[in-house]
């Protein structure tokens, strides 16, 4: 879908955003809300240099500006009104829209100064969503209540059911993370490069400076992989054989895509055995998004990758015994850890699946909805050697499940993860939008 189809969807999803507040706000008994867009932050109280903005997800729901004190009214009834601030620094400019199409989507508020917002308000109740810090709160007065719990988790709820403009602008995402992933598989084939040089290899095939990627890309070559977040590049290149671990996403219009693939090369036992891993873990995530569909319980599915996983161990030569052991006892958890996935949208971590809290043994599950048409979330089983997870389970009676001498010979290349983004359909069924353009999850390069 180019720019231009792109921005024909838009209209309707700024008319579809519009009645979806309108009841919203009806329901709870809002008369009015102001979305801020956020206002910068210093990097540390002790010198005069700001990060770059992250906008609210609420406030990018409605358009894809990157702008600090920016906000929306939206009071039903009335147009949708968008203020902005012009800035009166000389020394930075805010980016520039990757499309202008918002520009004659909201009633223009004109002034150069969001504490117009006021005068706008109207008579009755009134709520502000937005960083709490900065200058946000003063464009509103005594009476508004500052982000309320009731509409707060209705609008993040609302964020989960994507409309076909942001269905599209995942899409984009997606295809634009694919050029990064392949790139740098071939780049882990054919040279020897560091963590440091892949991640900017990355950085330059999808276009992207670092403070603009959805989340820090995740670089990992062998043992780092055991970090699930590896953010600390390596500077020197990886000598032969090995592995690569690559979990890095790209934006279109404020959407995120969230992509993992492992790769294995070299030659010897290890290598084999360990590429071996790589597709059981991949032919696993495969029958896991087959399995997704509208009405399942996310942690249902979250349950059933554990079961999977204990085949994937067993068939790896990493443990014995039967699945009801191998999950009741720790064992998956040892080696998987995380979350099956997440809700995905403005928000790598899009928090409206995630109002629930999973159930104890599960504390790291971020989506504890009930899958349902128009959502997008992630499917990314892993199998880490964490060093500390797994000394810690040789020490417990369930450790003798292990095969402590393939754990060894499998170490050094830290983990594989799999992760593909998917849409589940108004008809219920799931489509994978990583797969349409990076057919494979991972293997030998
Ligand atoms: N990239 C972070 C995650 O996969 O959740
Ligand atoms: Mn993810
Ligand atoms: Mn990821």
């Amino acid at each position: 879908m180019d720019a231009k189809e792109l921005d024909v969807l838009y209209r309707t999803h700024v008319d579809e955003l519009e009645q979806s507040y309108a009841s919203t706000l009806d329901r709870l008994g809002w008369d009015a809300v102001v979305i801020h867009s956020g206002s910068l932050v210093k990097r540390s109280e002790f010198d005069d240099q700001f990060w770059p903005l992250r906008p609210t997800p609420a406030f990018q729901h409605w358009l894809p500006l990157v702008e600090a004190d920016a906000g929306v009214v939206v009071r039903p009834g009335h147009r949708t009104r968008l203020f902005r601030t012009v800035s009166e620094t000389f020394w930075e400019r805010p980016p520039k829209p990757e499309s202008q199409a918002f520009e004659d989507a909201f009633e223009p508020a004109g002034g150069r100064d969001w504490r117009q917002i006021r005068d706008h308000l109207g008579p009755g109740r009134v709520a502000f969503i937005g960083e709490q810090r900065g200058n946000g709160p003063a464009c509103v007065d005594d009476r508004a209540q500052v982000n309320p719990t009731d509409l707060t988790h209705a609008l993040d709820a609302l964020r989960t059911r994507k409309t076909p403009y942001e269905l599209g602008c995942l899409v984009e995402a997606n295809r634009r993370a694919s050029v990064g992933h392949e790139t740098l598989r071939k780049a882990f084939r054919e040279i020897e490069a560091s963590e440091m040089d892949l991640h900017l290899a990355y950085l330059q095939a999808t276009g992207q400076d670092d403070g603009e990627t959805p989340y820090k890309n995740i670089v990992a070559l062998g043992r780092n992989a055991s970090t699930l977040h590896h953010i600390a590049y390596g500077r020197r290149p990886a000598q032969g054989g090995g592995s690569l671990l690559v979990d890095a996403g790209a934006v279109c219009r404020g959407y995120c895509a969230d992509i993992t693939r492992t790769w294995v090369k070299g030659n010897g036992a290890a290598a084999t055995s360990f590429e071996a891993l790589v597709c059981g873990v991949e032919a696993m995530q495969q029958r896991l998004c087959a399995l997704a569909r509208a009405n399942l319980s996310y942690e249902a599915l979250h349950d059933e990758s554990h079961r999977h996983v204990a085949q994937v161990l067993r068939d790896a030569g990493l443990a014995r015994g039967s699945t009801d052991e191998l999950v009741d006892g720790g064992i998956t958890r040892a080696f998987y850890p995380h979350g099956l996935g997440h809700s995905l949208g403005l928000q790598t971590h899009d928090v409206g699946c995630a109002l629930r809290k999973p159930r104890q043994d599960n504390p790291f599950l971020r989506n504890t909805s009930d899958i349902a048409p128009r959502q997008v979330f992630t499917i990314e089983p892993g199998i880490y050697f964490i060093p500390e997870l797994l000394e810690a389970l040789r020490a417990r009676p369930e450790g003798h499940l292990v095969d402590w001498t393939t754990v060894s010979a499998l170490s050094p290349f830290g983990g594989v993860r799999i992760e593909d983004d998917v849409y589940v359909g108004d008809s219920g069924a799931v489509r994978n939008l990583t797969r349409e353009t990076l057919p494979a999850g991972g293997g030998r390069v």
